[in-house]
């Protein structure tokens, strides 16, 4: 498995009440890796390399499975890095969601296309951006675990071996799992996550709002160990149950459609403390 990325899980509960509100946040400070997508972009752009300049077209998926079949683009309000000019949209979830040989896990994961390993990703002091949203259409089931992980993981759903008390909540937690933040999924409202990662001085700070607030920081600066290098992801890795060997092997219900909704994603320069708000 490639252990690599922050990752987010999210989904959209559509259907507004009233028309879509833009309030656009304005990005401060150098993007680094800009993954807003476009309005109007067609779903065929995210499919070949020939066209997709924002991700990678290859990672991470189902084998059989291209974006364009993956990705929604749901209605709805924009997320506030969006506003008019960027559309969200939605990693969904089926049962052809296997990447390569990893028969336990559902994948699908959204990877820029300019990162590497070794890349400007992983150096310096960036924040990653990103808002998420959920979709009742295609709620995910919480009994199971949901992250995508390296340094630091974005987690939602039961964590396998632990409590399923807070199992609603999302949890931003560092490689060794411990939390570093935590909060109660929304079931409509834009949830909003930037999170800082000082590489220079191995700390993490974790800012945060819902709807069209402005961020705000809940948590750190907090000291973790940030070494590895690694690549960014932004999807959903839903791991199985009953299993001890999650990535071959375990339970995943049939006919599966779950999804997540995201918006507002992209990598900023943190150099002299710079962050969007
Ligand atoms: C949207 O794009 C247009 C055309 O590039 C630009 O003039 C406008 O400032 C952008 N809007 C925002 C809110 O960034
Ligand atoms: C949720 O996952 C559990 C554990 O795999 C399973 O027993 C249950 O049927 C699932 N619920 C739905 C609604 O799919």
């Amino acid at each position: 498995m490639r252990r690599r990325s922050l990752a987010a899980v999210l989904l959209s509960a559509s259907g507004a009440l009233a028309a879509p509100l833009v309030h656009t946040a304005d990005v401060k400070c150098p993007i680094v890796f800009d993954g807003r997508v476009p309005t109007g972009t067609a779903p065929t752009f995210f499919d070949t390399y020939a066209t997709n300049t924002i991700f990678n077209p290859d990672y991470v998926k189902g084998n059989d499975l291209k974006w364009s079949q993956i990705l929604q683009f749901p209605s709805g309000d924009a997320s506030r890095f969006d506003g008019t000019n960027f559309t969200a949209l939605e990693v969904t979830l089926s049962d052809k969601s296997i990447f390569q040989k990893q028969n336990g896990f559902r994948r699908a994961g959204l990877q820029f296309l300019k990162d590497a390993a070794d890349g400007p990703g992983m150096k310096g002091v960036k924040t990653l951006h990103f808002s998420v949203k959920q979709d009742s259409a295609r709620k995910l089931n919480l009994t199971h675990e949901y992250l995508s992980s390296n340094q630091i993981q974005f987690q939602t759903g039961q964590i396998i071996g632990k409590s399923a008390s807070d199992k609603n909540n999302f949890k931003v937690l560092d490689r060794n799992v411990n939390s570093l933040y935590s909060v109660a999924q929304d079931a409509a409202k834009w949830q909003n996550f930037a999170i800082t990662l000082n590489y220079d001085k191995n700390q993490v700070q974790i800012y945060y709002s819902t709807g069209t607030d402005a961020l705000k920081s809940v948590a750190g600066p907090t000291s973790t160990n940030l070494a590895g290098g690694g690549q960014f992801q932004i999807g959903i890795l839903k791991k199985p149950t009953g299993s001890s060997d999650v990535v071959n092997s375990g339970y995943q219900e049939s006919n599966l459609n779950e999804g997540q909704i995201y918006g507002g994603m992209f990598l900023e320069d943190s150099a002299n403390n710079c962050v969007s708000l």
